[in-house]
């Protein structure tokens, strides 16, 4: 499988699986299988609620040498309620050790949102902080001390907007690697492909089938389907695969990584094997036609009345 080389020669494999959405009950054969089946990358969260039971098939394909550590790349990210100094490390120990690992290949903020400690997710617009009384550099700085530590061998952010890369990376402190945003051929995020590849800043594409597996609290009933698309079905037909397969073939052929989710073995091993669907240039460029800037997740609840975060300072659109 093709991967993206870090500065210091490590490399992560250009397709993992998303577990957000898995869940716990089939999350752990899940993983299983796509270990069995070849996936090095798998992509996690503490926010998932699922770490302890993907650490469990983790440890197993380890301890029966299956798979050697070294040879995965594992991904988490810090939830809005830890941003504070004094509460990154005891979050990253707390994944560390639900995941059964003694480090991350990256770690990553999950959102420029901040909550009070001990907040999971806020009532109403009670338990926010806003980015003044818990600033991305504080998170920033304990995560380099994490990295200093060794607990991290990677850094980087999620749904940062140009601008606020911009402001991290102009505060002179170590930058980060990977931002990871929602992507697929209706958010193309050219802004974001841009800047990463002036800044070297790779990019990671969530939710690229458009996550329709999401609760009914945060989807909304008129949302366009990327299944239903004309093009990408004529491409799918072209190439004789499925349409799944060609929204992932097309982050791989544009070199950015992508985590689409599965908990169904057929499905996992149909995702892992676009990673080496050839698309040609005018598949990229009719692909390319379907933007429409639509983002499935547009973290509006993150903005109810009184909270500290709009919709225009979170994505600075
Ligand atoms: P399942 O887990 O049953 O396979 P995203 O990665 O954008 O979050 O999308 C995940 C959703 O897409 C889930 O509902 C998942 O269902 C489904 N899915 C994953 N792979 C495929 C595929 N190859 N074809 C159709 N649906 C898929």
């Amino acid at each position: 499988m093709k991967t993206l080389e870090f500065s210091n020669g490590d490399q992560m494999p250009i397709l993992g699986l998303g577990t957000w959405k898995s869940d716990p009950g089939e999350v752990y054969e899940a993983i299983k299988i796509a270990l069995e089946i070849g996936y090095r990358h798998i992509d996690c969260a503490a926010i998932y609620g699922n770490e302890d039971e993907i650490g469990k098939a983790f440890k197993e394909a380890i301890d029966s040498e299956k798979v050697k550590r070294e040879e995965l790349w594992i991904t988490s990210k810090l939830w809005n309620n830890a941003h504070k100094k004094e509460d990154v490390l005891p979050a990253l120990k707390k994944t560390l050790s639900d995941l059964k690992l003694d480090y991350l290949d990256l770690y990553l903020i999950h959102w420029p949102v901040a909550f009070e400690p001990g907040v999971t997710f806020p009532d109403g617009n009670k338990g926010f902080l806003s980015l003044e009384e818990v600033t991305i550099s504080e998170t920033w700085e304990a995560l380099l001390e994490a990295k200093a530590q060794g607990l991290v061998r990677h850094l980087g952010v999620s749904n940062f907007s140009v601008k606020k890369l911009t402001d991290l990376v102009s505060t002179g402190m170590e930058k980060p690697e990977v931002n990871q945003v929602e992507m697929h051929p209706y958010l193309q995020q050219t802004e974001l492909v841009s800047f990463g590849k002036i800044e070297n800043v790779f990019l990671t594409a969530y939710s690229p089938l458009g996550s329709k597996d999401r609760s009914e609290n945060i989807r909304r009933p008129d949302e366009p389907n990327l299944f239903e698309d004309e093009t990408i079905k004529n491409i799918a037909k072209q190439h004789g695969v499925s349409s799944a397969q060609i929204m992932l073939a097309w982050h791989v052929n544009r070199g950015i990584s992508v985590i689409p989710k599965s908990t169904n073995a057929g499905r996992l091993k149909q995702n892992l094997e676009a990673a080496d669907i050839q698309l040609t240039l005018e598949d990229m460029n009719a692909i390319e036609k379907l933007n429409r800037d639509y983002r499935f997740i547009d973290g509006s609840f993150f903005t109810p009345e009184g909270s500290p975060y709009t919709l225009e300072t979170l994505w600075d659109e």
